[in-house]
């Protein structure tokens, strides 16, 4: 039986954080060999907020070489960058335009970060989530890995499915979300009521995968905590702790029983220094592969080029099913 495909992307905005992998990335590692995955860069989602143009390609490599640090396989999986396949483009416009407007002024992302961009809020942010329907429909895929925060947004994607399939024909298919319970909604180290983000003013609120282990240890040392002793789970009044117990439990790769029995005792000053020394070493292998990764630009360059042949080919593929499916003339 053919493998079920994955598809799943991430932002080339910053630096990814503890989030991101866990999230995401992670998850897309531990499941490759038993799926067809394909993997984006989405530096079109990049620039519905204002960009860097002279960051951005740099900051679009950088993501494609932490997916290969964190364990991506090319022998199960293929990486690309969503701006070189132009279908990506060409399908949001075909969908943009069977896509009611109220579905995506409803989103929640798109409420909370036009809030923050005022009266200059851009079409492509209400957009965003249609330019996600094409990432993942052009691929048929069948699942997507993501963190808890995308999920309204694949409700979104199978609206839209829905609603073509209906008016169109059977041509696309219904994906499904992926989304693990531990780790899909990693929260801030400064407010444990809020999720880890890039888009936090303060860098003491998340945790980067290529921070120093000195950046770590102070990032540790300055989170927020309370001031009860002994650390357990499931404490609503006490999220950070809940966000701290659970990152430790999935970095050090222990049961939640076994971090719950070793750190019921515990006092913060007993558990930070651990922790601490949990993240670095959990990250010090992705840190020394990505050096190499990016030591090598001939490599890279040759993995997304080889990326962008197989993804494109697929893309190009179930674009020209849609349009024919709309009733577009093929060009002669
Ligand atoms: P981005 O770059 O914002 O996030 C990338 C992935 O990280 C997950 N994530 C988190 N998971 C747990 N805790 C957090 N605090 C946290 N913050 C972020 C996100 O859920 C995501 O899985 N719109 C997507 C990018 C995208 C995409 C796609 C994903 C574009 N096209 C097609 C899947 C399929 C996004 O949020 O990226």
């Amino acid at each position: 039986m053919a493998r079920q495909r994955i598809l799943s992307g991430v932002q080339p905005t910053g630096n990814l954080h503890l989030g991101n992998y866990l999230g995401a990335i992670r998850n897309w590692v531990e499941t490759q060999s038993q799926y067809e995955n394909y993997f984006c860069v989405v530096d079109l989602h990049a620039i519905t907020v204002p960009h860097n143009p002279a960051t951005l390609a740099e900051d679009t490599y950088t993501i494609a070489a932490l997916y290969l640090a964190c364990g991506i396989d090319l022998n199960y999986s293929t990486i690309f960058i969503q701006s070189h396949i132009p279908a990506h483009s060409e399908l949001t416009w075909l969908f943009n335009c069977i896509t009611p407007m109220n579905w995506l002024t409803d989103m929640i992302q798109f409420k909370e970060k036009s809030v923050k961009q005022g009266e200059n809020v851009g079409v492509g942010l209400l957009d965003y989530p249609v330019l996600m329907a094409a990432d993942i429909l052009l691929y048929k895929a069948d699942q997507v890995p993501v963190g808890e925060d995308q999920k309204q947004h694949l409700e979104l994607t199978r609206d839209i499915v829905n609603r073509f399939n209906h008016q169109f024909g059977e041509v696309l298919k219904l994906p499904h979300p992926m989304i693990r319970k531990e780790g899909a909604r990693v929260m801030s180290l400064t407010d444990g009521t809020k999720k880890m983000s890039k888009s936090d003013p303060s860098e003491l609120s998340r945790i980067n995968l290529l921070d120093s282990a000195d950046e770590i240890s102070k990032k540790v040392k300055r989170c927020k905590t309370d001031p009860i002793k002994g650390l357990s789970f499931d404490v609503p009044e006490r999220p950070e702790c809940q966000n701290l117990l659970t990152l430790y439990m999935l970095l050090s790769g222990k049961t939640k029983e076994a971090v719950a029995a070793e750190c019921q005792d515990m006092g913060w000053g007993q558990f930070k220094p651990l922790f601490t020394e949990t993240v670095i070493s959990a990250l010090q292998p992705i840190q020394q592969k990505y050096q190499e990764v990016r030591a090598d630009k001939t490599y890279l360059e040759s993995v997304l080029r080889e990326g962008r042949e197989k993804a494109a080919a697929i893309a190009n593929q179930t674009l020209a099913e849609v349009k024919a499916a709309m009733g577009y003339s093929v060009p002669l």
